[in-house]
């Protein structure tokens, strides 16, 4: 697929994906949605790619938010329809298997907050602003904001921020716990990397098999999540990588993975 709204690029196993709609400060429209569905799969399937990193074009903005031209236009039906097809786009880079790092680099409000919470890691410049405005415009957080905010930060923040609609800056969203790091602007995508590429120096079975059970365990009972966990440890004890990861530190040198 050809992408017109994303700038896509593969420098040594990790995948540069920008929203490149700077003008309408990268704001999620059904074109963006597709092309993004796309990217999802692809980072999915394609063992070239090891991990991710998803900003977005310009100073101003990571994405502010679903087109809101979009959403103007719509009925109950291709409403429901929309949310659906976002949400399964949200959900199959939150489950692509490699570990995807949302940089942000101005305003995640509404589905730009929403999809930055679908990435594994957030790093945020310092200039970052994140809510949930949704109420402000009659409708409701559509694509997981509902579902994942709490999940991150807790029922009563989560509430807070969807029921008043506020925009918090960088800082407050680090402390709330939205943010795993604030950084410079001029720092942000070095720092991203660095992050993944630390990572990416970890065993690739071991990273998938941790993505999925804390994803999983979140929606089961502690003993079924412990289960789970007991289950990928004995798995990872089957891998090259463990004999290899083990080994290394008994021989005191750099491990070499191969993801086997
Ligand atoms: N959907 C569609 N277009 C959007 C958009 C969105 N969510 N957010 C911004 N844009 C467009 C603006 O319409 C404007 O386009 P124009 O130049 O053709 O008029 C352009 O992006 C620049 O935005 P502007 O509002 O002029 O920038 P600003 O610096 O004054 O304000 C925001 C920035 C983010 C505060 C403001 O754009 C905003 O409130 N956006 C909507 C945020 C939102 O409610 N998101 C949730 C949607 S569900």
């Amino acid at each position: 697929m050809e992408y017109q709204t994303l700038l896509f690029e593969i420098k040594d196993g990790i995948a540069l994906i920008t929203i490149n709609r700077p003008d309408k400060l990268n704001a999620l429209n059904d074109q963006v949605m597709a092309e993004l569905a796309d990217v999802a799969q692809r980072l999915a399937t394609d063992d070239v790619i090891r991990g991710a990193i998803l900003t977005g074009a310009g100073p101003k903005a990571f994405v502010a938010g679903a087109d809101i031209g979009d959403l103007a236009k719509q009925g109950p039906f291709d409403g429901k329809a929309r949310a659906l097809r976002g949400q399964a786009v949200l959900r199959r880079l939150e489950t692509c298997g490699k570990p995807v790092i949302a940089a942000v680099n101005g305003f995640a409000l509404g589905g730009g907050c929403e999809l930055a919470m679908a990435c594994h890691l957030r790093i945020a410049s310092e200039n970052a602003k994140f809510g949930q405005p949704e109420l402000k415009l009659g409708i409701a957080p559509g694509y997981g904001g509902t579902q994942r905010l709490p999940r991150l930060v807790g029922k009563g923040v989560a509430l807070q921020l969807i029921l008043t609609g506020e925009t918090i800056d960088a800082r407050e969203a680090h402390r709330i716990g939205l943010v795993n790091k604030v950084v410079p602007s001029a720092e942000l995508l070095a720092a991203a990397e660095q992050l993944l590429r630390a990572i990416l120096a970890m065993g690739p079975l071991a990273v998938r098999l941790a993505l999925e059970a804390v994803d999983q365990g979140l929606e089961m009972s502690l003993d079924e999540g412990l289960l789970l966990e007991a289950n990928h440890f004995g798995l990872l004890a089957a891998t090259r990588d463990m004999k290899e990861g083990l080994g290394a530190f008994l021989e005191k040198r750099a491990p070499k993975f191969e993801g086997r």
